[in-house]
């Protein structure tokens, strides 16, 4: 797809089929999100990819049932001690967001079908995707005290733009 097509194609998709999400499709995905803008480029982001089924029933759960047979999942998370604070305004959402559109309108351009969701309990999310990710904060010295998850993204083969 060229980029005007990409962009007419993305929408949020809600109808999707359990067929697996290929990983390199995903690693192409964060190397978009990782490639964004950023206040003073410090990259706030984590991006935490969900794919074994267990624990997308349990993510399911706490956001929303329909979602329990996607092939995969991303919950990104911002760190708001490593972006900006200017005229009483946080700017890890707006780095967090902007990296984050440019994983959908790549997933987009690979025939995945995707929906940006916000509509969940903040806390409970946190917790779950610490717990997920646990390895990687403890090998990480500076893990940060509070990441914020601000999104989480479900993936979904879209029927009429996936590929076979
Ligand atoms: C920050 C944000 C949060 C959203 N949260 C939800 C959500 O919780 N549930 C949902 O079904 N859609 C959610 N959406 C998707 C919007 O409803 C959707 O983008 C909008 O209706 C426009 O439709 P389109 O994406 O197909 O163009 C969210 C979108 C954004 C940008």
């Amino acid at each position: 797809m060229d980029f005007a097509e990409v962009i007419a194609a993305r929408k949020s998709i809600r109808n999707y089929s359990n067929k697996p999400v290929n990983k390199e499709i995903i690693m192409k995905c964060l190397e978009a999100a990782r490639s964004a803008p950023s206040w003073a480029n410090r990259q706030c982001w984590h991006f935490i990819i969900v794919m074994d089924r267990d624990k997308i029933e349990k993510l399911s759960s706490m956001i929303n049932f329909w979602l329990k047979d996607a092939p995969a999942a991303v919950v990104a998370c911002g760190d708001p001690s490593k972006s900006g604070f200017k005229n009483d305004q946080h700017y890890y959402l707006v780095d967090v967001a902007i990296a984050f559109e440019h994983f959908v309108l790549a997933a987009t351009n690979e025939g995945l079908g995707t929906c940006w969701l916000g509509g969940f309990d903040e806390e409970k999310v946190y917790v779950f995707s610490s717990i997920l990710n646990s390895r990687n904060f403890h090998q990480n010295s500076s893990r940060p005290e509070k990441l914020s998850n601000i999104l989480a993204i479900f993936f979904y083969w879209d029927y009429e733009r996936g590929r076979n």
